[in-house]
């Protein structure tokens, strides 16, 4: 069967979301054509246009939906399709606990019409958007590619069973590649203005709250919980800029494309939640974090540097399922792929306040 990998062509699916949008302004940067495929559920359907606006170069789009398999089959006998990036499904956790069967159907169902239209098209090289949520809660910081998988809600299980049936497909065709990228907490956004994370409604994650405090749209910052074990009491985490971890995922493709399976080729991923890794199988995760643990309260201090004022915010009581310290040993993906997060959280927030405020429209 052709191999489809040499060409420059690269699927974005889910990709006018906040971080496929912004790994399209790195690819297309790099000289790779990129194409869109979105249903709009959650992103803006005039994002392409500004992604063109921020590139200079083309960004077609295919509103679709990866449920509808003939949908998926499609964009793939349109364009022809080297590397496919996996951005779209559902990913609000609480929502996962409130809809348990919706996320399972959209998240894995996606996933099994996308790789099947792979199969059919001949299309070989995946990189999938997983996250730190595959982590087993009762894991030591900082997490490493090989710890016990294991969530706590439907969400970040749909994540590790969509990686085990990446490594599953993958054992069944040794061309076939694939890196499971975990992400910890992507914040900020394009230098530009003209893209950043734009969360329907109420943002569930800390950064875009206070991003629409300091516009005034949300009264004040809520701190969930300030009696942690961690230095000042609030909870750490790994705060990745956007823009870093796009970059990860231009590495992650262009290190699969030149890495070609070799049968008996084992590579260590880890334990997964159903076993031990697949041998012979050409899938690598990673771990796409800073290795940094930065604070509640630190986040909000850079962000009050950012916006010029000091913010209203009260301590409110813990959030269920928070966990105190979050945080990712990188070394693995600094190793093989050359990544390291080169920008700071004083850039992350003023990158954050800039689109908030275009967002906003606020005067710059
Ligand atoms: C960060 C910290 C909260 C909101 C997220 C996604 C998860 C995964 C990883 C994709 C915590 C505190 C928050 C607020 C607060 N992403 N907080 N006030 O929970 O680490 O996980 O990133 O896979 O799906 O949920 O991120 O931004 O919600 O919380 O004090 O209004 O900020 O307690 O310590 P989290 P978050």
């Amino acid at each position: 069967m052709k191999d489809h990998t040499r060409n420059k062509t690269v699927l974005l699916t889910g990709g006018a979301g906040f971080i496929g949008s912004h790994t399209a302004t790195v690819l297309l940067d790099r000289g790779y054509d990129v194409v869109l495929l979105d249903n709009f559920s959650n992103s803006k359907r005039d994002v392409p246009t500004r992604i063109e606006k921020i590139t200079g170069k083309p960004c077609p789009c295919e509103e679709a939906d990866l449920l509808h398999s003939g949908e998926a089959e499609a964009a793939f006998k349109k364009h022809d399709i080297g590397s496919v990036i996996h951005f779209a499904g559902l990913k609000a956790v609480g929502e996962s606990v409130e809809k348990p069967l919706e996320y399972y159907e959209n998240n894995l169902l996606s996933t099994i019409n996308l790789l099947g239209s792979m199969r059919t098209a001949g299309v070989k090289n995946l990189i999938f958007s997983s996250s730190a949520t595959v982590y087993k809660h009762d894991n030591p910081v900082p997490y490493y590619e090989n710890f016990p998988l294991g969530a706590a809600n439907p969400y970040g299980w749909t994540k590790v069973m969509i990686e085990r049936i990446i490594m599953d497909t993958a054992a069944t065709d040794f061309t076939f590649s694939a890196a499971l990228l975990r992400y910890f907490n992507p914040i900020g956004a394009h230098q530009s203005g003209l893209i950043g994370e734009d969360p329907q409604g109420i943002p569930n994650n800390l950064l875009p709250y206070i991003a629409k405090v300091a516009t005034g749209e949300l009264p004040e910052v809520r701190i969930f919980g300030d009696n942690y074990d961690t230095p000042d009491g609030t909870g750490v985490r790994d705060y990745i800029h956007i823009m870093d971890l796009a970059e990860g995922h231009l590495l992650a493709m262009e290190y699969l494309r030149k890495k070609r399976s070799h049968e008996g080729d084992f590579i260590d991923i880890g334990e997964s939640a159903s076993g031990a890794a697949h041998e012979g199988a050409n899938v690598h995760a990673f771990n796409l974090g800073t290795g940094k643990g930065t604070s509640v309260r630190e986040i909000i201090s850079a962000f009050e540097r950012a916006c010029g004022r000091e913010l209203p915010k009260s301590v409110y009581p813990r959030r269920a399922g928070d966990l105190a310290i979050v945080y990712a040993n990188t070394d693995l993906a600094e190793r093989e792929l050359g990544f390291k997060a080169r920008l700071g959280i004083d850039e992350m927030c003023a990158d954050a306040w800039r689109w908030q405020r275009h967002c906003a429209k606020l005067p710059e």
